[in-house]
């Protein structure tokens, strides 16, 4: 993809996380397919269960809503059972990928370095990682967001440079705010929004930093969409539980663009 195309477009993401079923998945895909196909000035992502990605692709193959994988291993093949390849996904339709979600942080050991070696197999595959950063509420309570976030994005993308930068989307996700309700208000947003670009700008060039997509997630929804995205650093949202209904991620993909 060329990089002009990429230009912060405003991108909304469904993560369906470990939700719906074939059918289910299905059906959700015919009904976004036919609402939001061909959308002007809106990049939209779906990203459902690696098992239901091969459906879904299909159902959105001739539609300009892409589909993305939830979780890969850096590794191209061999002896890790249950796990998932780049080239798999990438078989199946996915052409974007989360990296470093906090639940995969939690649930799964990911560090900001095995974030590192996935961001750098992905981006040799040509898939386009989404990589999730974003504090604990006690991280915040004592002052230390921006510092925290600093060593993700420092580690997380230690391994990639200036050109390809670019080709990575960041996902500005407090952990605080994911499947509580708490949203961070878009003053809080914005500020780690503004910080995260700037350094990036900082780790790469400035254009880059000018350059690169971040997205808000954590309790996004129809009624604080709006809000969120009339920041200025704001580029779109990566949605959890309001992706499953599709009226409701439709209205979220239509947000007001004031
Ligand atoms: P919720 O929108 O359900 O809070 O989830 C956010 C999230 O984790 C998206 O990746």
């Amino acid at each position: 993809m060329a990089i002009d195309d990429m230009q912060r477009t405003p991108l909304i993401a469904g993560n369906w996380k470990m939700n719906l079923d074939l059918t289910s998945a299905g059906d959700l895909a015919k009904a976004l397919h036919q609402n939001l196909d061909g959308l002007p000035g809106r990049d939209v992502v779906v990203i459902p269960p690696t098992p239901l990605v091969h459906a879904v692709a299909t159902i959105l193959d001739e539609s300009t809503i892409k589909v993305g994988a939830q979780e890969v291993r850096a590794e191209a093949s061999g002896a890790y059972t249950g796990d998932t390849s780049i080239e798999m996904i990438k078989s199946i339709g996915a052409t974007y990928c989360l990296v470093g979600h906090s639940e995969r942080r939690e649930y799964h050991d990911e560090t900001n370095k095995s974030c590192c070696e996935k961001i750098r197999a992905l981006l040799n595959a040509g898939i386009t990682p989404i990589y999730c950063v974003g504090e604990k509420l006690a991280t915040r309570e004592a002052g230390e967001t921006l510092k925290f976030v600093e060593e993700q994005l420092r580690v997380g993308l230690g391994d990639i440079d200036g050109e390809e930068v670019l080709h990575v989307v960041v996902a500005y996700e407090p952990v605080w705010a994911i499947g509580t309700g708490k949203v961070a208000t878009p003053e809080q947003a914005q500020e780690v929004h503004g910080h995260i670009r700037g350094y990036i700008g900082h780790l790469f060039d400035p254009e880059d930093g000018e350059g690169i997509r971040i997205l808000y997630g954590g309790s996004v929804n129809a009624e604080n969409i709006d809000g969120l995205m009339a920041c200025p650093d704001i580029d779109g949202a990566l949605v959890g539980g309001a992706s499953l209904k599709a009226d409701v991620f439709e209205r979220i993909v239509k947000f007001e663009d004031v």
